[in-house]
């Protein structure tokens, strides 16, 4: 599969990441099992890169690769691992304790050292802060990585849902270049399209990934604000494009991300094997121009003025 590098690092990451954050499914075994096949069936079709979340499955998604990357010795050093952490759920510790981020430096390090555990790995190839804290300092930011660095626990830092001046803010007090910004990008939702974010991936040589890129083509995307007719709309511009190029849907959607300039890197979330290896064909269809803008006036309702 395609490579690109990681921001302005060595590492080579595939164009296509493979996501962990359903491979626990309902934590059941039988869903476990699944969640290994499609483990395998992402290695099989070539994805080099794995994406986790302290926060995933309640960090079982990170046990689950860990069993996983035992029963594969060698593995591990083929694979860029990322993982995030800085968010809190609710009722974590205390029953009545509210949702909430945290980028203090004891939170973080405490996140890796789980991270590091579940994963059964010495090091993490990229740490990623999974939503911007509002009370977060840059400078305490930088400590905590200052020494995760140092220990030799993280290779390499990037950012999550971050808007393009809390990179910034961030970047200002690191010692470290950030290499990734992952984002939501779908037809519902293309943000960061319009505030700056791309902009700001390209201009810094920063890898911008997208989660849940299928949303609002197979499943509603968060908080869903399309009308039955925009989709009716938006669905009837896909089975049109799907026609010409031979492919499904939400190939058509991989595609159109894919042409965005900034070199998008979209995750996939699927756990059914041949939907990990079919994403492939989005790489290879030659997607126009001309339909990349007829979606998104599809998407508008309207043309471009
Ligand atoms: N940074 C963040 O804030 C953040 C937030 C959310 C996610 N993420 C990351 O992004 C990754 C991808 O997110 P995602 O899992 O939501 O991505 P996704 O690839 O958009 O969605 C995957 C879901 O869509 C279903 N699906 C895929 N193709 C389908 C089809 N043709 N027909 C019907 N259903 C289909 C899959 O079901 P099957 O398994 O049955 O195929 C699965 O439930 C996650 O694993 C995680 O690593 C990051």
């Amino acid at each position: 599969m395609e490579k690109i590098a990681l921001g302005n690092s060595v590492l080579q990451s595939t164009r296509l990441i493979y996501g962990c954050m359903r491979i626990v499914g309902d934590q059941s075994a039988d869903s476990k099992a699944k969640g290994k096949k499609a483990l395998q069936a992402a290695l099989d079709a070539g994805y080099n890169h794995f994406d986790h979340a302290d926060i995933y499955g309640g960090g079982e998604c990170e046990t689950l690769f860990g069993e996983f990357l035992k029963e594969n010795p060698g593995l591990r050093d083929e694979l860029i691992i990322t993982s995030k952490c800085g968010v809190v759920f609710k009722g974590n510790p205390a029953p009545s304790s509210p949702g909430r981020y945290d980028f203090r430096k004891d939170h973080i390090l405490k996140s890796v050292d789980g991270t590091l555990s579940r994963l059964g790995i010495d090091t993490l190839d990229l740490l990623l802060l999974h939503r911007p804290d509002y009370l977060f300092h840059p400078d305490e930011v930088a400590d905590a990585f200052a020494e995760m660095t140092h220990a030799g626990k993280v290779r390499h830092f990037g950012v999550s849902n971050f808007r393009p001046s809390q990179l910034t803010l961030l970047q200002s007090s690191l010692e470290q270049l950030l290499l990734v910004n992952q984002v939501e990008i779908n037809i519902h939702n293309i943000d960061t399209l319009l505030d700056g974010t791309l902009d700001q991936c390209i201009e810094s040589g920063i890898t911008p990934q997208a989660w849940c890129p299928l949303g609002g083509v197979v499943y509603p995307a968060w908080g869903n604000t399309f009308t039955p007719e925009t989709e009716e709309r938006i669905k009837k511009e896909f089975d049109r494009q799907s026609e010409i190029y031979g492919v499904e849907n939400w190939i058509i959607m991989l595609a159109w991300i894919l042409k965005l300039p900034s070199q998008v890197a979209p995750i996939i979330g699927s756990t059914d094997p041949d939907r990990i290896a079919t994403a492939k064909k989005a790489l290879e269809i030659d997607y126009t121009r001309e339909d990349w803008y007829r979606l998104l006036e599809a998407r508008n309702g309207q043309p471009v003025p």
